[in-house]
């Protein structure tokens, strides 16, 4: 006769430990299977849920387990029986009595063994691919990621899974992460992470492996035309316009020239700076066509010590630094969403009352949008008592881009003020390219790397009052900051 499964969970469970393992063990199951239908179901994609059904769960599931055969163990020690005598006990005579020790049981065992080996596959390929979902990385341990998290949904990349960039290829590389990733989380528990966290990434997968699995590095980018609008602090808050047109890769194929020139095929630069920020070059070096490197030295940095492992060979984080954690300057942030029409150009001193607003406090972001209300309100009312009502909605359109500005930007928790994370991709005082072309950079005949203003861009115009008369081929010249138009050489021709 075969074994009943209820009874034989009876019969399982000897004692009080017994019982508590099975209960957790059946209630875990089924409420992993609850919340994965739900899930599947489309009611949950919360990441805390997620943190219960693939990390909690399965926790339980295998705690349950062991306390069965530990209750057996106990209990055998404590009555002093043989496990024949115990099973004797536990179950129906007739389900032992097939065979000696009973065959039936076996079967079950043996069945509910394959369920549970099963279920524990299943559950942990889940907590696997959990893990490696954005929301879970962007949201489990909220206020330490929060920054990334908010500046990544903001980014060209929002629909690039974290783990495209952050982990490489390979079991090591997955083992790696994922033991990272359990510190991350004791150190996210017990306060021990660095505020804000440090950068850069040294564990980032290195770039040959990630950006360019999409960015093909052999495609031709051409020169970019660049609109750029700044607007002044005066009652108008002026504009001014600056259009340059980067000379992204210029030339073609063999012998590429231009800012991607670093990477071009055969090209190799690399340097070593004074510690893991990357920001004080000592010297770099370019690989010559006759396979050797050209250096060229800092001379205000003379007479430091190095150690010769800190050389970086030069790849595409080292200019796109903030690919996807994009942070912007108070300055920028405005001008972009003014000249999209986000805030309104036309209210009066708007620009010099933004950026007072946005800066003028570092906290909380409610408390932090109180003061941006009330600053901006106050300063129409008292002013320009009139606009109040006749302008209205664009005063509160406008407050309402500026409390998003600063919700994007600033992170008290993990002490992200204004500039925490420099960017690379320009040239912002000494910083991005000009770590490199700068004139104290020369190489052994006293020659400095070159750093005229004509190297990386041209600059057609340069704060003037009407935006570039030659964009509005490329459409409306005053909607976007960036106009993403590769140029033809003949355009290109008939400026120079
Ligand atoms: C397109 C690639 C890419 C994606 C996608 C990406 N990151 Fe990053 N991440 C980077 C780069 C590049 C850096 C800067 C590294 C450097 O300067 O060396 C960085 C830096 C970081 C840092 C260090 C702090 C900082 O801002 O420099 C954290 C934390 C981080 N990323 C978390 C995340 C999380 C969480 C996600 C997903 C929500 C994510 N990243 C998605 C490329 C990416
Ligand atoms: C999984 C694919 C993928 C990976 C990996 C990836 N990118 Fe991208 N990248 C994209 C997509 C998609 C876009 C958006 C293109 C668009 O909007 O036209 C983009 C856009 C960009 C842009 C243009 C941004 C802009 O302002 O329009 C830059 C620059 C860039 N990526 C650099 C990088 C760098 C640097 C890395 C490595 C750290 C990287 N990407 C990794 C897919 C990827
Ligand atoms: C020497 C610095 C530097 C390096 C190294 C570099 N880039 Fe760039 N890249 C730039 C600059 C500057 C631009 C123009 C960005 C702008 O103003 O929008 C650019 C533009 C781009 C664009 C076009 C973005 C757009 O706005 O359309 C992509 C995509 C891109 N880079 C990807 C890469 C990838 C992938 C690598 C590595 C294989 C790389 N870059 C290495 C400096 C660099
Ligand atoms: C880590 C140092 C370093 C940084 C940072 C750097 N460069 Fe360079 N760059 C070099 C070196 C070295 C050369 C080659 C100089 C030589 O051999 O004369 C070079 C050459 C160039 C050239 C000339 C390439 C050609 O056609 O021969 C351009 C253009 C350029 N860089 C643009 C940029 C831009 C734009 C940035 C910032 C986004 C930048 N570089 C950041 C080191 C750097
Ligand atoms: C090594 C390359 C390089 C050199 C040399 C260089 N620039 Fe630039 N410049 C850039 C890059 C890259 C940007 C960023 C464009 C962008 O916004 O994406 C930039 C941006 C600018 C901007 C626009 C900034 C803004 O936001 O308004 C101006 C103006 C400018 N450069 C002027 C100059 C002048 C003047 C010189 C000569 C002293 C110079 N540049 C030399 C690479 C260079």
């Amino acid at each position: 006769m075969k074994l009943k499964y209820l009874n034989f969970i009876r019969g399982v469970s000897i004692n009080r430990i017994g019982k508590t393992g099975m209960a957790l063990t059946t209630s875990s199951f089924l409420t992993f299977v609850l919340l994965e239908l739900l899930r599947i179901m489309g009611v949950f994609t919360n990441a805390y849920i997620g943190l219960i059904t693939y990390l909690l769960l399965p926790t339980l599931f295998i705690i349950g387990l062991a306390l069965i055969p530990f209750a057996w163990m106990i209990y055998k020690k404590d009555a002093g029986k043989t496990t024949r005598e115990l099973l004797e006990r536990q179950f129906d005579r007739n389900d032992l009595a097939e065979s000696k020790l009973g065959a039936s049981l076996l079967r079950t065992v043996m069945i509910f063994t394959i369920i549970n080996i099963l279920f524990l596959l299943v559950a942990s390929m889940r907590t696997l691919s959990f893990m490696d979902e954005p929301e879970f990385c962007g949201t489990a341990c909220h206020s330490v990621m929060n920054p990334e998290w908010t500046t990544y949904q903001a980014s060209p990349h929002s629909r690039v899974a974290c783990v495209e960039c952050h982990v490489g290829e390979g079991t090591g590389a997955l083992i790696s992460s994922k033991l990272n990733g359990a510190w991350q989380m004791v150190s996210a528990t017990f306060n021990l992470y660095e505020r804000p966290i440090p950068t850069p990434v040294r564990q980032l997968r290195p770039a040959r492996e990630t950006c360019e699995k999409c960015h093909w590095p052999d495609k031709f980018y051409g020169s970019l035309l660049k609109s750029i609008a700044h607007y002044e602090m005066d009652e108008k808050s002026t504009p001014k316009y600056t259009t340059l047109v980067l000379k992204i890769d210029t030339g073609e194929e063999v012998g590429r020239a231009g800012i991607h020139w670093h990477i071009g095929k055969g090209n190799d630069v690399r340097y070593t700076s004074v510690d893991d920020k990357r920001e004080e070059i000592i010297w770099v070096e370019s690989k010559q066509r006759d396979g050797s490197f050209k250096r060229f030295t800092n001379k205000k940095l003379e007479g430091i010590n190095y150690s010769t492992d800190s050389v970086r060979d030069m790849d595409c984080v080292d200019c796109h630094n903030r690919a996807t954690h994009i942070y912007e300057e108070p300055r920028n942030a405005i001008d972009i969403r003014m000249r999209k029409g986000l805030i309104d150009k036309s209210l009066p001193y708007i620009k010099r009352e933004s950026l007072g607003a946005i800066t003028a406090s570092f906290t909380e972001n409610d408390k932090a949008a109180e003061i941006i209300k009330n600053r901006i309100t106050s300063f129409y009312r008292r002013n320009y008592p009139d606009l109040l009502a006749s302008k209205g909605k664009a005063i509160d359109k406008s407050i309402e881009t500026l409390q998003e500005i600063y919700k994007r930007n600033i992170h008290v928790g993990m002490n992200i003020d204004w500039n925490a994370y420099p960017n690379h991709l320009g040239h912002s005082r000494e910083g991005g390219c000009f770590r490199c072309h700068n004139e104290s950079m020369i190489d052994d005949k006293g020659n400095s790397i070159r750093y005229d203003c004509t190297l990386c861009h041209s600059i057609l115009a340069y704060d003037s009052e009407e935006p570039f008369k030659y964009l509005k081929p490329f459409g409306s010249a005053d909607k976007d900051s960036a106009m993403h138009v590769y140029l033809k050489d003949e355009f290109l021709k008939s400026f120079n």
